[in-house]
């Protein structure tokens, strides 16, 4: 009998996640015949019961497109502002679900889709979900969509900053997204030839960076390039968050557990110009011109490299046949050279992140990139 599927796209957006659609539906209704709903806006419009039928017009010409003909947010289950309120919308998404007839709900999404397409699995549904984002650290993957592409943009702009920074003889630290994970800015950073890359996986210390400007710069080359991810943090700051935490769960008084909780929340306030500090401090420290470019949202937009369109298409018909085969409560993961189902309870709340031994972090310290520590 032809099975009636829900699909949705959650969390960031990230290239690849329309081939992914694509591949799910295309296989669904090809090789299965099944029935496809789209909701809309994540979870969101799972809750609000705001969904489309995905018929095969609705796929055609989507492969190449950037971001999600679904829309997206960041929106919990168990946990969604509504009307002004925070409610637990879990029971309504049960209900929505069974008076779709679903037979299996599809979620594309990151690290935080992983954590609620969990706790929908507890909650009775049938769900698989696809590894997507740019900072690829969804654990038990190889890889995620999006990644790819947003390599490829972080490279070409420090390609494009290369020139600009070598004409005025300045540092450009430029910025790339990663909050608790550096892929992005370790591969682009590689890639691109930044001459330092520094990432939340490992504290650094300013000295070694001025250092390696200084020295290129005696070398005739003054000019550098600093690729940081958005997490990075230096020790002095990792060591202050470390005592403020502390503090805020066992310091003896009420008021100094509340004077610990408003500094970490201004640290973090402050960490958005984290960056600018950074550039500043070079600048001061080497005497060379500095400046700071934020790639942001950039790094997300746009159509999805080859490389993503296949990974997503392999994916998304990956999951097709596993909900023929009757599989649900797991995420479709890349390893090796194949797709593996794996249970929904081994990936959510893993972070998937450098490992201090990666070959990737060998790779920039043999042609002589400074890690910051
Ligand atoms: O989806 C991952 C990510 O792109 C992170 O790299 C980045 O820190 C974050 O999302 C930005 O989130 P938002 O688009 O909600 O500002």
């Amino acid at each position: 009998m032809s099975k009636t599927i829900g699909i949705l796209t959650a969390g960031g957006d990230s290239p690849g996640l329309n081939a992914a659609l694509r591949g799910v539906g295309k296989a669904l209704h090809g090789a299965y015949g099944s029935r496809i709903i789209g909701f809309r806006d994540g979870f969101r419009g799972l809750a609000e019961n705001r969904s489309l039928q995905i018929e095969r017009d609705t796929l055609s010409g989507i492969l190449t497109i950037g971001g999600t003909i679904l829309g997206t947010s960041r929106d919990k289950p168990h946990r969604m502002s509504i009307g002004g309120e925070t409610r637990d919308m879990v029971e309504t998404i049960v209900h929505n679900y069974k008076n779709h007839k679903l037979d299996a709900l599809v979620c594309l999404g990151g690290g935080g889709t992983q954590k609620n397409a969990l706790v929908l699995k507890q909650a009775g549904l049938k769900i698989l979900t696809l590894p997507k984002t740019i900072d690829n650290d969804v654990a038990m993957t190889d890889t995620t969509m999006g990644f790819d592409t947003a390599m490829g943009i972080a490279t070409e702009a420090i390609d494009r900053l290369h020139s600009t920074a070598h004409s005025h003889h300045r540092i450009v630290v430029v910025e790339v997204m990663g909050h608790r994970a550096g892929w992005l800015a370790l591969g682009a950073g590689i890639a691109g030839g930044a001459d330092a890359i520094l990432i939340p996986e490992l504290n650094y210390r300013i000295e070694p960076v001025v250092e390696a400007v200084k020295l290129r710069a005696k070398r005739g080359r003054n000019f550098s390039i600093v690729a940081v991810a958005e997490g990075a943090i230096s020790q002095e700051d990792a060591a202050l968050r470390e005592t403020l935490e502390l503090k805020k769960d066992t310091a003896d008084s009420k008021l100094e557990r509340k004077r610990a909780k408003h500094k970490l929340a201004r640290m973090d306030t402050q960490r958005s110009n984290h960056t600018l500090r950074l550039a500043q401090q070079l600048e001061h420290f080497t005497g060379l011109e500095s400046r700071l470019t934020i790639l942001g949202h950039l790094q997300r937009g746009g159509t999805p490299s080859a490389t993503d369109r296949l990974l997503a298409t392999r994916l998304g018909t990956a999951c097709a046949d596993l909900i023929s085969a009757g599989v649900h409560g797991v995420m479709v993961a890349v390893q090796g050279d194949g797709m593996r189902p794996v249970p929904l309870e081994d990936v959510a709340g893993q972070r998937k992140l450098v490992p201090s031994d990666h070959p990737w972090l060998d790779t920039a310290r043999n042609v002589g990139t400074c890690l910051g520590n």
